[in-house]
């Protein structure tokens, strides 16, 4: 892998171009444009040769990518040709590196890596669909480009507030995109969903400013270790920026619906006070629960009461070592107070947040 990493871009075309053109029938499964997709197949490949020596962790990897492959219409047959395709690139790009000891190995690897995923897939098939539609039931819009969408999946749907799901519109067909619940399950089943329209985006705009209610989603099955029963201390502090806030809203409904006696301190960071998104409806819920604390961190704007960068407020507000905490908002927010909290005492382990790109953690 540290061989063909440098030419991974190309590498990666080289590979899609083979598997196209030798099995024209695998095709329709990938989206008309490959652009995002491209460099996920490597990266998860320099994961899995991270985790050949901790087969545990392995096994969990390809099994949760066996059952996430379900949703594109994969099929144990497709492996082989996959395989073929992804040993040829390695070999046309390793050059020397890639002896026949090289190639024995790696066939080997894949071999495994693809039992797996079948068998995970396989059980998986046994006892939930594959994706769920889901009709539009309710939409509402938030302002700075941001809609609250209710959907409601035919079947039922079961997840744990706290995590994501994956979704495809049906504007933009097999373009896959995650987006939070922000609300524990419910009863009735349905799911609220907080969308922010990002410039040049295909499918939160379309969703943003196209989806309508009666339009039907689909979504794949939920993801995530961003829950509730992760977390050993009463305290929990939460950190949300922009839309981060929904699967931290989804997690403080839990814990208004469990009883539990959570204390909980909720920290909203935005860069101007017009950007500090869901405020209100904090507010209103900590009017509710005397459990839950809210405060907010403007970092690019004076507003009295509220004060100066997210790092500096939690560092001025805490410690938190005792605490278990979750993170959720634009990666360099979670990064900095990732960065903030470990420096002062603590555990990453006590710290949970969502990957930035789904395939580099799990497992
Ligand atoms: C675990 C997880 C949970 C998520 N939860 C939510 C959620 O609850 N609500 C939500 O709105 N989004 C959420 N996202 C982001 C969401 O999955 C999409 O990435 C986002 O909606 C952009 O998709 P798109 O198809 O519109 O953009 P794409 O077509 O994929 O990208 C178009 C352009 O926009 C850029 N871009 C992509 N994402 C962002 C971004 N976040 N900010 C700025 N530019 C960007 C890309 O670099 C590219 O140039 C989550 C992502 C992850 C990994
Ligand atoms: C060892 C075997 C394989 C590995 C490691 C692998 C890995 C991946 C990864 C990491 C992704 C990105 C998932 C995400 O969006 O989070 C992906 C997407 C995908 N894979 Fe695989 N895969 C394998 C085999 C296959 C096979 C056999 C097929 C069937 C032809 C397939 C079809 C797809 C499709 C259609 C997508 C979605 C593409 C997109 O969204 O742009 N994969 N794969």
């Amino acid at each position: 892998m540290s061989v063909v990493e440098p030419l991974a871009a190309d590498m990666t075309v080289y590979f899609y171009a083979i598997l196209f053109a030798r099995h024209p029938a695998v095709r329709p499964m990938f989206p008309p444009g490959m652009d995002t997709q491209r460099g996920r197949l490597l990266r998860a490949l320099l994961r899995i040769v991270d985790l050949v020596d901790d087969p545990a962790a392995l096994i969990r990897f390809c099994g949760h990518l066996g059952r996430d492959h379900r949703k594109f219409g994969t099929l144990a047959a497709h492996f082989p040709a996959v395989g073929e395709c992804l040993l040829a690139s390695l070999a046309r790009y390793a050059g020397p590196a890639w002896t026949t000891e090289t190639a024995a190995a790696w066939t080997k690897a894949y071999g495994v890596v693809a039992q797996v995923m079948i068998s995970a897939a396989e059980e998986d098939e046994a006892v939930r669909p594959a994706v769920w539609p889901a009709t539009i039931v309710h939409k509402l819009p938030r302002g700075n480009g941001i809609a609250e969408i209710t959907v409601r999946p035919h079947l039922p749907y079961e997840y744990s507030a706290g995590q994501y799901v994956s979704l495809e519109t049906p504007w933009w067909p097999k373009q896959w995109r995650y987006y939070s619940p922000a609300n524990a399950p419910r009863e009735d089943g349905t799911l609220t969903l907080h969308v922010r329209a990002v410039p040049g985006g295909t499918v939160s705009k379309a969703l943003v400013h196209r989806a309508a209610v009666g339009d039907v989603l689909r979504l794949g099955s939920p993801m995530g270790d961003m829950v509730l029963d992760t977390a050993e201390h009463r305290g929990l502090l939460c950190v949300a920026g922009g839309t981060g806030l929904a699967p931290i809203r989804a997690l403080l409904e839990e814990v208004a619906r469990r009883g539990e006696e959570h204390r909980v301190d909720l920290f909203l960071g935005a860069r101007t006070g017009a950007e500090l998104y869901g405020v209100n409806d904090m507010l209103r819920m900590s009017q509710r629960h005397h459990w839950l604390t809210i405060r907010g961190a403007v970092s690019h704007e004076y507003i009295p009461g509220i004060r100066g960068s997210l790092p500096d407020v939690l560092a001025e507000y805490g410690p938190w070592y005792q605490h278990d905490v979750f993170l959720s908002g634009p990666a360099p927010m979670v990064v900095s107070a990732r960065e903030t909290l470990t420096r002062t005492g603590t555990l990453p382990e006590h710290i949970h947040h969502d990957p930035f790109e789904p395939v580099l953690s799990v497992g």
